[in-house]
């Protein structure tokens, strides 16, 4: 099997978070205790991913940098690549034509955040299909502020509606996608929408159509959040707040997964570890140690 690609779309103005993100980028910002970009990247390690880019604009891509370096430290590669403007989701595909170099791949936004019992077993399932691609959908209160799906009378997927007034179902689509290796040139076919973008829900409704997206369903014990607004962004924080404190446990933690998944040593850990104590957050890594 050819290994997937792993992108994180760290970009966008943040806006909504406005004056906070003026002066940093949005996926920079704690998660109670982590940098949020810590979220996303775990997630792609939990699923096998190994090569992975980090996409931003050009004023923060070095503050990524200094926070994650060239990745080997969590046993990986990260590379890094500029979003001049911010044209769409999709666009991030044609921007990591070259890292894709004809694998399969899989992007996360920058601010989704996945935590659940079932998730790491989807996870690995997804990754290891590299002919088929799939999308993670999640119950919502609130669809019309997401990518929605639309079933046929058999509960199939008919299609996906982006943001629509009267949505025509509670299932939102995530900021998680897999695909296979024929992304860059299906989302080379893509026009901009009314609002200017490449849509990624555009380029998921083309894979519906060549029959060749599955759908993997976050159920209800587990966790999405987007973090892109005041109220969401202090909801995942004491969620993840209320789930650490409570069961002793780590969301998040890329040192964790990459000890976990055996990309770094016993020692790497502890090495990881020891400048991290202050905070506790090193403490943490090494009572996995004992
Ligand atoms: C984007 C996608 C949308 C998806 C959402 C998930 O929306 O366009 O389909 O449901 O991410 O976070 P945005 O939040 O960028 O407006």
């Amino acid at each position: 099997m050819r290994e997937r690609k792993g992108i994180i779309l760290a970009g966008g103005s943040g806006s909504r978070l406005f004056p906070i993100t003026k002066g940093i980028s949005k996926q920079l910002l704690p998660v109670f205790d982590k940098p949020m970009i810590y979220y996303p990247l775990t997630t792609l390690m939990e699923a096998g991913i190994r090569d992975v880019v980090v996409i931003s604009n050009i004023d923060f891509l070095p503050l990524f940098e200094n926070l994650l370096g060239d990745g080997s430290h969590f046993g990986i590669n990260i590379n890094y690549l500029v979003q001049e403007n911010p044209d769409g989701i999709a666009q991030a595909f044609l921007l990591a034509e070259k890292f894709i170099d004809g694998f399969p791949s899989a992007l996360i936004l920058g601010d989704n955040l996945f935590y659940g019992d079932k998730l790491h077993s989807q996870l690995l399932k997804s990754n290891s299909n590299s002919e088929r691609s799939t999308i993670y959908t999640y119950r919502v209160k609130n669809p019309e502020r997401y990518g929605v799906i639309n079933f046929d009378s058999n509960f199939n997927i008919d299609n996906i509606e982006e943001k629509p007034q009267k949505p025509r179902s509670s299932y939102a689509i995530t900021g998680l996608y897999f695909y296979d290796s024929k992304v860059v040139e299906k989302a080379k076919t893509l026009s901009p929408s009314s609002r200017g973008e490449l849509e990624i829900t555009d380029l998921n409704n083309l894979y519906i159509k060549d029959g060749l997206l599955d759908i993997e369903n976050i159920g209800s014990g587990s966790a999405w959040f987007d973090t892109g607004t005041f109220e969401s962004l202090h909801e995942a924080s004491s969620y993840i707040r209320t789930m650490q404190n409570r069961q002793s446990l780590m969301i998040g933690c890329p040192e964790q997964v990459a000890w976990n998944n055996k990309w770094i040593s016993d020692e790497d850990l502890y090495r990881l570890a020891l400048p991290l104590t202050k905070s506790g957050y090193g403490n943490f890594l090494i009572e996995l140690l004992n």
